[in-house]
């Protein structure tokens, strides 16, 4: 399986969201997507993903909703916090471990072994981020995320070829990898046509309706051709 997944980080108000799943939806209305073998998923604030669940059903669109952290406590006296069991009422995917997580919010290894376990516990697919080959992955982790820091909103992105091998060793690890860090519509393909790699997370370039709906037309054409 292949993963298209757009983080949002922390952008988009509510009107914001509608405006990109209407935008979005124009466009899926008028293509066939038989061909297209890979799971997109939208994470957006918490805030918004009632409203983006709610959006892609009415829409009727092939998408999932994932968050972009989660709390590493149970549901309880945790202020501020979301829980794995109320997340998993709207998301089926969570990002745990992006690296402006770890550095402005200091997470540790151990905060996020929480985290994956905690969310795996309740249903959730963790997508876990690291950006270098020694970095901790916990053992409950399903998808990895290789996203090197320089190349996180930079516009300059991982060689290919490096990132190739990178996703192989830590494919050897047991984990699919999917690689973030400045994909855009131009250069997605770069990444789809490597053989270790499941997908991309695209940040900035998910935030434009019509970039990402590219995103997804480009690897649909290369998935037709190669089949
Ligand atoms: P970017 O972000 O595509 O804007 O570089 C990727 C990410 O931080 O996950």
């Amino acid at each position: 399986m292949k993963f298209i997944i757009g983080n949002w980080k922390s952008n988009k108000n509510a009107s914001q969201v509608e405006d990109w799943f209407v935008k979005f939806s124009s466009y899926y209305k008028h293509r066939d997507f038989q061909s297209l073998n890979c799971k997109v998923v939208i994470c957006p604030s918490y805030i918004h993903l009632y409203l983006a669940k709610k959006l892609v059903e009415r829409h009727n669109l092939p998408i999932v909703i994932g968050a972009q952290d989660v709390s590493p406590f149970k549901t309880g006296p945790f202020t501020g916090e979301i829980s794995a069991s109320q997340l998993s009422e709207v998301a089926d995917y969570v990002i745990i471990g992006h690296s402006e997580r770890r550095e402005n919010f200091s997470e540790t290894n151990n905060v996020l072994k929480e985290k994956t376990k905690m969310a795996k516990k309740k249903g959730l697919s963790t997508v876990f981020c690291i950006s270098n080959t020694n970095s901790y992955i916990p053992e409950t982790a399903d998808l990895v995320a290789y996203e090197p820091v320089w190349a996180i909103g930079t516009g300059k992105s991982e060689d290919p070829l490096k990132t190739e091998q990178i996703a192989n060793q830590i494919s050897k690890k047991g984990f699919p990898v999917i690689y973030g860090g400045s994909v855009s519509n131009k250069n997605i393909i770069d990444y789809f046509s490597l053989k270790s790699l499941s997908g991309v997370l695209p940040g900035g370039a998910s935030l434009d309706p019509k970039k990402f709906w590219e995103m997804i037309v480009n690897v649909s054409a290369f998935q037709k051709k190669t089949s």
